[in-house]
């Protein structure tokens, strides 16, 4: 089946897409707005896109009333946030952070998200999180029907002990890291089923 990106709508484009590129890495994203109040929501529109500098990368839908989330909105008042990468044991907070709430509530608070305060920014990175990466904005793009595409400068990774599997060169062992990923509607996944390929020369 086709369908012409031009004569559909953007709810039927956003379900071919979230159902489609799977799975999503989760960014659990905890920010501050420029009044001082904490936030924390999880993005699966996120990925690493480079690394000199080492950036990432948000896609922030629209709310519905057609207005910017909290997390976006804080990110481009203030440029600053952080990614935390998410673990089985942080899924049930992330999720409950996920919960549609005015700007004014502290996300962080309301389910109890342990925090640890940040290097370089003012947002505190997830205490537990297996890697917690400080960010800088370095860019945007908005798009017309009212999302926003962030790009952050990675200026600080966290990366929690445990994963470490040797240094020199540095090891990261991805069963300890554990991340959960995102399928489509309620659904997600464990990285629990390996497969390796070895590359040509
Ligand atoms: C696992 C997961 C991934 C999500 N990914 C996105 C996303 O990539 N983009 C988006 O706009 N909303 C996404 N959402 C919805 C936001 O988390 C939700 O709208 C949240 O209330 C936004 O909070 P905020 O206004 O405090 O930033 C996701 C929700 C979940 C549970």
């Amino acid at each position: 089946m086709h369908f012409d990106a031009s004569e559909i709508s953007s709810a039927l484009a956003y379900k071919l897409l979230v159902s489609t590129i799977i799975p999503r890495p989760i960014a659990f994203v905890t920010s501050k707005s420029a009044a001082g109040v904490l936030n924390a929501a999880p993005y699966s529109f996120f990925n690493g896109m480079g690394s000199a500098p080492p950036v990432v990368a948000i896609g922030f839908q629209p709310t519905e009333a057609g207005g910017m989330k909290d997390t976006s909105s804080n990110i481009l008042e203030t440029g600053e946030f952080v990614v935390n990468i998410v673990d089985e044991a942080l899924s049930v907070q992330m999720n409950q952070a996920a919960a549609t709430l005015a700007p004014d509530v502290d996300e962080i608070e309301l389910a109890g998200i342990e925090t640890t305060a940040s290097i370089d920014v003012a947002p505190p990175r997830i205490t537990n999180s297996p890697m917690a990466m400080e960010c800088k904005l370095f860019d945007k793009t908005e798009l017309p029907g009212g999302g926003v595409i962030v790009i952050g400068e990675v200026i600080h990774f966290h990366l929690r002990d445990d994963a470490i599997a040797g240094h020199d060169p540095l090891r990261i062992d991805i069963d300890k890291l554990a991340p959960i990923a995102r399928l489509n509607g309620p659904h997600y996944a464990r990285i629990t089923d390996k497969f390796s390929i070895k590359r040509p020369e």
